[in-house]
């Protein structure tokens, strides 16, 4: 079931800077109709409005606050795409002191707020026959130690990720689990990481490829196509590409 953002009308959350922002930069460079940029700030994406016009529209939107997913749900219900973008990372092993507290909030952010614009976007997706996108990550697949939490909070979101295609796959609606490597963002800085790292281009570009092609998984970057090689083999036997009606 492939999927083409040509025309479409998508909405990004945390689609101020990072990989959220390259999504809507990719989407419109590929014919997207109009982009949501779903942001916590909505002063934050007034340069992105500047260059996109009224192809952008901002809206307030905090994934670990309901009422204000509700409201941007019931402003964007001709949302044919909807990129679950924002995750927080805050570095800790599973032995520090802070390890639940840091867990919990990770939690919050990137797994209960996957369920919480899940939920709420539903019913349109099911409607309009589109599709969703989930950023999750190589830490989905393997726990790093230094990251210990939020590679839990992520192995999370990727198993309700899964769930969410098993129940909306057989509906018409296309579902995309993106698992990124280290990306030169705020996050891979936080993250520590000193190494080389892909663009964020690699990543968006890669969403408007695999949704194209009707992809489940996407391993976009160069290390993550390594974590793909050695993981392919269990997911093709457990976690079958094609899923549709
Ligand atoms: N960079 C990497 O190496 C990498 C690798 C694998 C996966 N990922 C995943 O890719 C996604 C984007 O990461 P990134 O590197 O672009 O991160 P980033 O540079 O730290 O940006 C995070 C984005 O999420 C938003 N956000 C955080 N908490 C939010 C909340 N409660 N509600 C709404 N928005 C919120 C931030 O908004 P504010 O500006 O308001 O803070 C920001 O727009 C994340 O889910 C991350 O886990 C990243």
């Amino acid at each position: 079931m492939g999927f083409s953002i040509s025309n479409k009308v998508a909405l990004v959350t945390g689609a101020n800077r990072g990989i959220g922002k390259a999504i809507v930069e990719s989407f419109l460079k590929h014919g997207a109709k109009k982009v949501y940029l779903a942001v916590r700030n909505t002063e934050s994406t007034k340069g992105l409005e500047q260059e996109y016009g009224d192809r952008v529209v901002s809206l307030q939107l905090d994934v670990s606050d309901n009422a204000s997913i509700q409201r941007a749900a019931a402003q964007a219900g001709d949302v044919d795409v909807l990129v679950n973008n924002a995750g927080i990372l805050m570095p800790a092993n599973s032995l520090s002191e802070h390890a639940e507290e840091v867990l919990s909030k990770e939690l919050d952010v990137n797994v209960f707020g996957l369920i919480r614009v899940a939920k709420a976007f539903a019913a349109t997706l099911e409607q309009n026959q589109g599709a969703l996108v989930q950023l999750n990550s190589v830490a989905s697949i393997k726990n790093f130690a230094d990251l210990s939490t939020y590679s839990a909070s992520k192995a999370a979101s990727y198993s309700i990720t899964q769930g969410i295609r098993e129940q909306l796959a057989p509906k018409g609606v296309s579902v995309l689990s993106v698992h990124p490597g280290p990306i030169d963002t705020d996050m891979a800085v936080q993250a520590g990481f000193d190494g080389e790292a892909d663009s964020t281009a690699s990543v968006s570009e890669g969403i408007v490829n695999a949704l194209a092609a009707g992809d489940f998984h996407l391993f976009p970057d160069t290390v993550s196509k390594q974590f793909e090689a050695a993981y392919q083999g269990y997911a093709g036997a457990l976690i079958p590409e094609t899923l549709t009606a």
